[in-house]
């Protein structure tokens, strides 16, 4: 007869059996990560190197993203989302800011200037202290850790057509865009990130994640030119409920919501000069 105890450790014992799968395929084992060692990336003239970025890492990096990349560095578990996001798991090569479609991998320079931009309302801090060549190096530290930069190639980065000049019709136009294709349902009609689904918002790991409020004055996190910010819409932030229009929204009207979006942030901007004497109202959902 087994006392309860046992039987209790007996099914403890079963169930990690076969949780063993599918934590090793979650979490890769240093062999694999170094069976990469050899990574390069070229960016800002520079090709980095594995080995030249390792003592970086583990200097200034290692402490939030985690000795295997994984994202479980010590300062994790003081992050707390949708506040603070955790730490990227670079692991999965999915990555927020990219010039790329949705779904491919960045390119080189796009980690490159998410590095050196870092990100807003986040931990992530901005290393813009580093020589370019230190900051190659990092970039293909970071890409090691994920075998998609093996079996994959980065993503063709969209075109982005000249900016054309900001009328009255543009921005109007851009409202319409913005009504048409939704995106007051999560960043709210007034883009004060309260649409009706952003309370319910989680990024693909099933942490709660806040829409961008565009009133507040803060920064998109992937840059803040309008080139940024019509690639933002256009390829998505990869790994969060911020979906790309790119089969939504043509090139031209994408250039009109930017203009729009203007008129909602609260950084001065020509948009926001001219929106001022067309007395624009939010978007009516339903009217
Ligand atoms: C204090 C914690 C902290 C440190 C230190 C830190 N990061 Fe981050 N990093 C973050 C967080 C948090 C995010 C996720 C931000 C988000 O998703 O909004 C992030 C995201 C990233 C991303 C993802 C970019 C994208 O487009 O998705 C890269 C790459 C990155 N960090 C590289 C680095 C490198 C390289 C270093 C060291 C030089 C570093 N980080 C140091 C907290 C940190
Ligand atoms: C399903 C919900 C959802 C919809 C629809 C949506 N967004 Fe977002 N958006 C988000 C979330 C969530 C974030 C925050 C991502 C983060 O901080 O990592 C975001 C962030 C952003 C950002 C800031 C990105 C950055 O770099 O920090 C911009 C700009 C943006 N969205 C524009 C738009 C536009 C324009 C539309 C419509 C064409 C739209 N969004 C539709 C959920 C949504």
């Amino acid at each position: 007869m087994r006392t309860g105890l046992q039987k209790w450790m007996l099914a403890v014992g079963a169930a990690a059996f076969f949780m063993l799968p599918l934590t090793s395929r979650a979490q890769l084992t240093t062999l694999d990560i170094a069976s990469r060692d050899n990574m390069q990336s070229h960016v800002a003239g520079h090709t980095g190197h594995v080995d030249d970025g390792k003592d970086d890492y583990h200097r200034y990096c290692e402490g939030c993203h985690g000795d295997m990349g994984d994202g479980n560095g010590e300062v994790a578990q003081w992050l707390q989302p949708p506040m603070w996001p955790k730490p990227r798991n670079f692991q999965l090569g999915v990555f927020k800011c990219r010039s790329t479609p949705t779904g491919t991998l960045p390119t080189d320079d796009d980690l490159f200037d998410a590095i050196t931009r870092g990100f807003d309302r986040s931990a992530m801090p901005i290393w813009s202290v580093f020589t370019k060549y230190q900051l190659a190096n990092l970039v293909a530290y970071v890409k090691h850790f994920s075998p998609r930069f093996v079996s994959e190639k980065p993503g063709t980065p969209i075109t982005i057509p000249p900016e054309p000049e900001v009328t009255p019709e543009r921005i109007k136009n851009g409202r319409e865009v913005f009504n048409r294709v939704q995106c007051w349902k999560c960043h709210g009609v007034q883009g004060m990130a309260n649409g009706p689904s952003a309370s319910t918002l989680q990024d693909d790991l099933g942490f709660p994640i806040a829409p961008f409020n565009f009133t507040d004055g803060t920064r998109p996190k992937c840059g803040d030119t309008d080139q940024d910010i019509y690639r933002i819409f256009m390829t998505g932030l990869d790994g969060t409920p911020m979906p790309s229009f790119a089969d939504n929204i043509k090139p031209d009207e994408a250039w009109d919501l930017v203009f729009y979006l203007r008129t909602l942030m609260k950084q001065p901007s020509k948009a926001k000069e001219i929106a001022k004497t067309l007395n624009l109202k939010p978007v009516n959902p339903n009217p």
